[in-house]
C-alpha cells in the first residue's frame, strides 16, 4: 500500500482543508505516515500570509528534488494559498519541475481526479480557479482529534484589509446555510465530538440564504445535546453585534474566550489598514463583553511596522495593550505582500525599526499574558484533554474554557477527550501547570 503525508502551513482553514484531503487519500486506499521522507505521496498545503511563509515553502520544495530523483514514482502535490497567485504557479513551473500536481483553494474537490490522471498519464496536473461560488463539503475527513472538530461556516473574505493577501487567495465571502452547519455538527457529535470550532476569516459576518446570522447559528449549536464547548475563529471588530455579545450571557456552551484582532491602537493606521473601526469602538466592544462575561479571555493579533507608522502611532498600540490587558496576542512584523495596496504605500518602515518595535511589543504582551495567567493560580479549571504533553510525557495537555494551554499530572490513564478538573499550581507566560483535582 502507498503511504502519504501532508505538510500544513498557515491557519486553521488550511488545517481543516488538510483533514479533508487526508480523508480523500484514505478513501483511495493510501495509508497515512507522519514521516514525509518515507511517503510515496506528499501534499504541501501552503500559506502566503507573510514573506517568511513563501521563503520556507520554496526552501522545502527544493528538498524534494532529491527524493524525486531517487524514487521516480514519488508524487509531490502543492495546494493552498500559494498557488492562488499566478506569479507563484509560474515560479513552480519554471524552477521546480519535479512538482506533479498543483491545485488551489477552490479546487480541493478535484484532487482525487487529478491524482488519477497523473497516475494514468504520468503528466503534470494543474487545476486552479480564481474564485468559486460553489461551496464544497466533504464526505470523509481524517480529523486530528476524535473529541474536537473544525467546522467551516464561511469561506473567503470581502474585507480587503490593505496589508492582507487572503481575499485574493480565498476569494469572495460565502456562508454555508445554518441548517447545513447544524446537520454537520449533529453528526460530529454522534461520532464523539464534544467541542466544535466554527471557522471563517470573519465568522461574525456569517449570513445564510434564510437570513440567519452568526448569533442565530451559535444559539442553534448550543442546543445540540452532546456538544459541550463552542469556539469560533476569527471574528472582526467591525461586525461584532450586541446579539453576539449576548450569546456569552445566554449560551452556556460558548467558551469564555474571544479572539478579536485589533491590529493597531492608532486610528490613522486603522483607517489606512481599511479596518472600519476605531480604537474607541474596539474598547467599547471589550467593555460590553466584560460586562456580560466578566472573566472572558481576550486575545488579539497586532501588526507592527505598517507603512508610515510613526513612533507615536506605535506607542498608541502599546498603550492600548496596557489598557485592555489581553490574555494573549499574536504579534506580527508587517510583511509587504505583492498585489495588496499596502505593499505599494510610501514610507515602508526599515527592518531595523520594525524589529525594535516588535521586541518592545512582545515584552509588553508577555507581561500582560503572565499577569492574566497568574490570576488562575490555585484555582480549579475544567480542561478538555488533547493527549499526553509533548514536552513531558508524564503530563497531560489540554485547553481550559478560556483557551489557556494547561499541562497537568494525573494518577489516571486514558484521559484524552475527557473534561478534567485541574488545580493550577504555576502560571507561566504561554502555559499553566497543575494537577488533576481529586478533592
Ligand atoms: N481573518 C482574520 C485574520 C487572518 S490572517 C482577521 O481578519 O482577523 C491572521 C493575522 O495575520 C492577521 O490578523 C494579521 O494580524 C496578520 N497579517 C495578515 N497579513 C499580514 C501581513 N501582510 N504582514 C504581517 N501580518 C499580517
Ligand atoms: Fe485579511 Fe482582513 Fe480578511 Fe482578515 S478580515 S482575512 S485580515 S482581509
Ligand atoms: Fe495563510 Fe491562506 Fe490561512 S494565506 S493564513 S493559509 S487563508
Amino acid at each position: 500500500m502507498k503511504k502519504y503525508n501532508i505538510i500544513t502551513y498557515g491557519c486553521q482553514m488550511n488545517e481543516h482543508d488538510s483533514e479533508n484531503i487526508a480523508g480523500m487519500l484514505d478513501s483511495m486506499n493510501y495509508i497515512y505516515t507522519d514521516n514525509p521522507l518515507e511517503a510515496d505521496l506528499v501534499v504541501m498545503n501552503t500559506c502566503s500570509i507573510r514573506e517568511h511563509a513563501d521563503k520556507r515553502f520554496f526552501g522545502m520544495l527544493g528538498q524534494f528534488k532529491n527524493i524525486k530523483k531517487n524514487n521516480r514514482d514519488f508524487i509531490l502535490c502543492i495546494c493552498g494559498c500559494m498557488p492562488q497567485q499566478d506569479r507563484i504557479v509560474e515560479e513552480i513551473k519554471n524552477s521546480f519541475s519535479w512538482v506533479d500536481i498543483i491545485f488551489g483553494t477552490h479546487t480541493i474537490g478535484e484532487f482525487p481526479n487529478l491524482l488519477k490522471k497523473r497516475l494514468e498519464t504520468g503528466k503534470k496536473q494543474i487545476s486552479i480557479v480564481g474564485d468559486s461560488s460553489k461551496i464544497c463539503t466533504f464526505e470523509n475527513t481524517r480529523r486530528l482529534f476524535k473529541h474536537k472538530a473544525l467546522v467551516n461556516i464561511t469561506y473567503g473574505c470581502n474585507n480587503f484589509c490593505t496589508y492582507c493577501i487572503v481575499p485574493y487567495t480565498r476569494g469572495r465571502e460565502k456562508s454555508r446555510s445554518l441548517d447545513d452547519v447544524v446537520r454537520e455538527i449533529k453528526s460530529l457529535s454522534e461520532d464523539g465530538v464534544i467541542e466544535v470550532t466554527l471557522l471563517g476569516q470573519n465568522v461574525n459576518s456569517f449570513k445564510d440564504i434564510n437570513g440567519n446570522d452568526f448569533s442565530d447559528l451559535i444559539r442553534e449549536v448550543n442546543k445540540i445535546d452532546r456538544i459541550k464547548r463552542i469556539r469560533f475563529m476569527t471574528s472582526h471588530p467591525k461586525d461584532i453585534s450586541d446579539n453576539l455579545i449576548e450569546c456569552y450571557r445566554d449560551c452556556e456552551k460558548l467558551c469564555k474566550h474571544i479572539h478579536l484582532p485589533v491590529q493597531s491602537g492608532n486610528n490613522e493606521i486603522l483607517r489606512r489598514m481599511n479596518r472600519h473601526y476605531d480604537v474607541d469602538r474596539y474598547k467599547e466592544i471589550i467593555l460590553k463583553l466584560r460586562k456580560v462575561c466578566p472573566d472572558i479571555a481576550i486575545s488579539t493579533d497586532i501588526i507592527v511596522g505598517f507603512p508610515g507608522e510613526s513612533d507615536d502611532e506605535f506607542k498608541d498600540t502599546l498603550d492600548l495593550i496596557k489598557e485592555v490587558q489581553f490574555d494573549s496576542a499574536f504579534t506580527f512584523i508587517y510583511s509587504p505582500r505583492p498585489g495588496t495596496p499596502a505593499a505599494d504605500f510610501d514610507n515602508q518602515i526599515p527592518d531595523k525599526i520594525k524589529h525594535e518595535r516588535f521586541d518592545r511589543l512582545t515584552e509588553i504582551v508577555n507581561e500582560s499574558s503572565l499577569r492574566k495567567n497568574k490570576m488562575l493560580e490555585n484555582k480549579i479549571v475544567p480542561v478538555l484533554v488533547d493527549g499526553k504533553s509533548k514536552r513531558n510525557n508524564k503530563m497531560w495537555t489540554g485547553r481550559s474554557e478560556d483557551f489557556k494551554l494547561i499541562n497537568f499530572f494525573s494518577k489516571r490513564e486514558n484521559l484524552t477527550g475527557e473534561i478534567v478538573p485541574v488545580l493550577i499550581d504555576e502560571a507561566k507566560t504561554f502555559s499553566l501547570d497543575g494537577r488533576e483535582d481529586i478533592s
